[in-house]
């Protein structure tokens, strides 16, 4: 039996990056997985790479009705939800003053009130269907201030702080309520952040050096974390902010 047959499983932001790494660890233990992204195409691909059963979904995650439309899709095709996987987001490189309002609202927007919505409308499902687990993708930007990060370190500090109060909220209804701070993962959003540098060998290099394992996170070790925590293996973990940064925040 594996560790997560049976289980029904929506992942946010699953056409890239870490989301993929989740969907496809998450399919391999056994899981149904609803690969949810507003890029359908990639989605559609990442689904590809699973032989089980998924779902493709195309859904906004700032989109309240296509939030609920998600998990009303999940609930009406396989009868229930057991874990939701709120891990899209985006991130911008730039100092408050340097911050548009657009670019903070679009922060804000996919990061806060996305895994807010995904919050809203998972756990009254999840509950429905006898309890089970939230994975909210927080970051290390939540537990220290990163150069140039000051808009994405509040929106992740604002997961860290929902995570929290959920977990307490809805731990009598067997909904547990976590997230995982990740360091540097090495994802095409990473890419994305050093294409901007001047110098972005010199900017990646900067990135590694600051975890002290020397290299970046991979996304695999990402979904391992979230894995574990959508399992019944972690049924005392509740409210947790799991660090997987390479030792970043320990010195
Ligand atoms: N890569 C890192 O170093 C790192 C570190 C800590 C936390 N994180 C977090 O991990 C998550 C995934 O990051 P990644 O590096 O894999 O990024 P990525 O850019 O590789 O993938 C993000 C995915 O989310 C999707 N997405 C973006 N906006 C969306 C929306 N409004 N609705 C639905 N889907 C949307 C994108 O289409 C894409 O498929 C994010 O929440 C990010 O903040 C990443």
């Amino acid at each position: 039996m594996q560790r997560l047959e049976g289980k029904r499983a929506i992942v946010t932001g699953a056409g890239s990056g870490i989301g993929r790494s989740i969907a496809l660890r998450l399919a391999s233990e056994g899981a149904r997985v609803v690969l949810a992204d507003v890029d359908e195409a990639a989605a559609e691909n990442v689904a590809t790479e699973i032989k089980g059963a998924t779902l493709v979904q195309k859904t906004d995650v700032t989109s309240a009705a296509e939030m609920e439309a998600l998990v009303e899709r999940v609930v009406s095709e396989w009868g229930g939800l057991d874990v939701m996987v709120n891990n899209a987001g985006l991130g911008i490189a730039a100092t408050a003053p340097d911050t548009s309002e657009e670019d903070y609202d679009r922060v804000m927007d996919v990061c806060v009130r996305g895994t807010f919505l995904g919050m809203k409308y998972a756990i009254p499902a999840i509950r429905e269907s006898g309890g089970g687990s939230l994975v909210n993708m927080s970051s290390i930007a939540a537990l220290v201030g990163l150069k140039d990060r000051a808009i994405y370190c509040a929106a992740k500090g604002a997961i860290l702080s929902m995570t929290r109060a959920a977990a307490i909220d809805h731990v009598e209804e067997g909904v547990r309520v976590n997230c995982i701070a990740p360091g540097t993962v090495d994802t095409p959003w990473v890419a994305r952040i050093t294409a901007g540098y001047d110098d972005p060998e010199e900017a990646r290099r900067i990135m590694q050096a600051r975890q002290p394992h020397g290299r970046l996170v991979t996304p695999d070790e990402i979904a391992a974390m979230a894995a574990y925590l959508a399992s019944d293996e972690a049924g005392s973990v509740i409210g947790a902010c799991m660090v997987v940064d390479g030792g970043m925040t320990a010195r």
